[in-house]
């Protein structure tokens, strides 16, 4: 069983290599290796665990030229370069079990995707968080390399966030990276959005464990961006 994933992970290596180096530079074949390598092994990571209040939504509209639309698969390689071998299988299943995908495109280009997800669970996010009512989850967002910086995620989120508010949704949980300035600044654009906590997880090869620790008082994602 083993075996056979690590067969898969060098078998699918050049090509997701080349397509992680053209959807994200460097960062995304670093991010090919480390699937591959130490994440097979295990490690420890910290997020943050952000919400935003969708009763103060900023409508942040597409991009000229960009045109956002629910897309729910069969044939996820249409993401092009963002369509990595391991999301495929994932985003199908995701799709199956009723997680919501929003895709923008540039003509017929896939430029970005975001998906959302009305519960958290191990198996997607290999985290475990209390996730209360009315509130659902931004599972991932993606932008292509040479689309960043001109309000792809904004409107992704906006778009999103104002469907989850129209399905009776009144938060939405993300967990991020505290240094990834880009998905903070990206949430905190289009909704007034807190730090509640951080989530830890634990795993030594398929053994893992998660702990979410909410802070004393939540603090306003703003206080967390640099200057
Ligand atoms: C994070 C990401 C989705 C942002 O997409 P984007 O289309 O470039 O974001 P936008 O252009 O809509 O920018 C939204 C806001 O974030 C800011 N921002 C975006 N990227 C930034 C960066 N790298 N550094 C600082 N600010 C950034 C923008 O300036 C804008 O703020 P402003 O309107 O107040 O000026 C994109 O960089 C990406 O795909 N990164 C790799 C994947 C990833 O990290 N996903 C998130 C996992 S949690």
């Amino acid at each position: 069983m083993m075996l056979a994933k690590y067969v898969h992970d060098i078998r699918t290596f050049p090509e997701d290599a080349v397509r992680a180096w053209r959807a994200a530079g460097g960062t995304g074949v670093r991010d090919e290796i480390r699937r591959r390598t130490l994440d097979r092994v295990g490690g420890y990571v910290r997020r943050f665990v952000l919400e935003a209040d969708l009763s103060g939504l900023v409508d942040m509209p597409a991009p000229d030229g960009v045109d956002i639309r629910p897309f729910s698969g069969p044939d996820w390689l249409l993401l092009g370069d963002m369509a990595r071998s391991h999301l495929g299988p994932r985003f199908h299943e995701a799709a199956g079990a009723g997680r919501t995908c929003l895709v923008a495109w540039k003509q017929r280009q896939a430029v970005g995707y975001i998906w959302f997800s009305p519960a958290v669970e191990v198996r997607h996010e290999s985290y475990d968080l209390p996730l209360p009512p009315y509130t659902n989850y931004i599972w991932q967002i993606e932008v292509i390399r040479h689309e960043r910086r001109h309000g792809v995620a904004a409107a992704l989120l906006s778009r999103g966030l104002k469907l989850s508010w129209d399905e009776g949704f009144q938060r939405s949980w993300m967990v991020v990276h505290p240094k990834k300035v880009g998905s903070l600044r990206s949430i905190a654009r289009v909704a007034p959005t807190r730090v509640l906590g951080t989530v830890a997880r634990i795993k030594v090869l398929s053994w893992m464990r998660s702990w979410y620790r909410s802070l004393n008082a939540p603090v306003p994602i703003e206080l967390t961006l640099p200057r």
